[in-house]
């Protein structure tokens, strides 16, 4: 069969010939014809090696999630264990329990486009925090797909106000249709986005990051001490470091103001946790609730597009 193949860590994926998977007797898994598979960031960080779950076993297919169809022809997302077999392949192997049916007009693209990105913050409000209809909220990173998404979950849950800060203001500025209150350009100079920082953020409930490194780092005392009531819980949940993977945070910091820290992913959600929480969100996305800019590519293409800046959501097509 063909996939997406990658022999080095150095190198982007190439289209190649595979074997196809063969279920191993009694394990359980089912071989999946696969229709779309999204090309999201911890994709590509499996490709080059540097995700945090990422072991050296080369050659592998890259993929984690994707729309199939099952030997008994029904539509399901899947979402992957850590496997050399990925779901950008024409075929690979699914842990039934690990399976989301889809009814049979649900758009392959827009579902392997969104569940990665809209999991991110969906799980993180629903498992990792309390958040309740009427609480605020500071996106950091909100121009992504993940923020994208983000924005518009929080107005579904009922947040009320939804600052979306990221780069670029005609990129914010799209984001006001989606859900967001206010936004606020990371790329004017510190000391303005500093100031609109403490301005229209700092009595948030809740931080979801994208971001991590400097854009955090300098986010986070603009936010405490504009605060009215700094004994007033807010919690920074860290889901996404493209910003950088570390930052230096004062001590001062956590005894001045009540901050409680936190991240949301593989390992502090559990697997089945995390699949638990996926019915419910694919039900939104099959009823149009969230949208994304995605773009379906064959896969025969996956060189290509993997070289390419990212503006909108690819999902490769076997
Ligand atoms: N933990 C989880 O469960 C989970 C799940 C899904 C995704 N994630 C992570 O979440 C992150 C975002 O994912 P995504 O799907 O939204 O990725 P994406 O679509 O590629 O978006 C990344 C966004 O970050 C922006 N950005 C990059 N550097 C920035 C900086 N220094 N300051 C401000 N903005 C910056 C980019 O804007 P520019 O165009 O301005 O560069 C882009 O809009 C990734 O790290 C991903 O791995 C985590």
């Amino acid at each position: 069969m063909k996939a997406a193949l990658v022999t080095s860590f150095a190198e982007p994926p190439r289209y190649a010939d595979v074997p196809e998977p063969v279920p191993v007797a009694g394990a359980g898994d089912v071989l999946v014809e696969v229709l779309a598979s999204g090309l999201h960031p911890r994709i590509r960080s499996q490709a080059d090696g540097s995700h945090y779950t990422s072991g050296d076993a080369l050659p592998l297919v890259p993929g984690l999630d994707g729309v199939g169809r099952t030997p008994d022809g029904r539509l399901a997302y899947f979402v992957l264990g850590d496997t050399p077999l990925g779901a950008m392949a024409e075929k690979t192997l699914v842990d039934p329990r690990r399976m989301i049916p889809l009814p049979d007009d649900a758009d392959p693209v827009l579902i392997a486009a969104a569940m990665n990105p809209a999991m991110s913050s969906w799980v993180a409000f629903r498992r990792r925090v309390t958040f309740e209809p009427g609480m605020s909220v500071l996106i950091l990173g909100a121009t992504g797909s993940a923020g994208q998404l983000a924005v518009q979950i929080a107005r579904h849950l009922g947040a009320r106000d939804i600052v979306a800060a990221g780069r670029g203001q005609e990129r914010l500025d799209a984001l006001r249709p989606l859900g967001a209150t206010a936004t606020i350009d990371l790329a004017a100079a510190p000391d303005a986005v500093a100031a609109e920082i403490s301005a229209k953020a700092a009595e948030v409930d809740v931080v979801i990051d994208y971001l991590w490194g400097e854009p955090a780092q300098n986010a986070i005392m603009p936010l405490l001490l504009g605060r009215a009531d700094r004994s007033r819980l807010v919690e920074w949940v860290q889901i996404g470091s493209v910003a950088g993977a570390d930052i230096a945070l004062g001590s001062a910091a956590l005894r001045q103001a009540n901050i409680r820290f936190l991240g949301s992913g593989q390992g502090s959600n559990s697997a089945a946790g995390i699949v638990a929480e996926l019915p419910s969100l694919v039900a939104e996305l099959v009823a149009g609730t969230f949208t994304i800019d995605a773009d379906g590519v064959p896969l025969a293409e996956v060189t290509r597009v993997w070289q390419e800046p990212a503006t909108r959501r690819v999902v490769l097509l076997p």
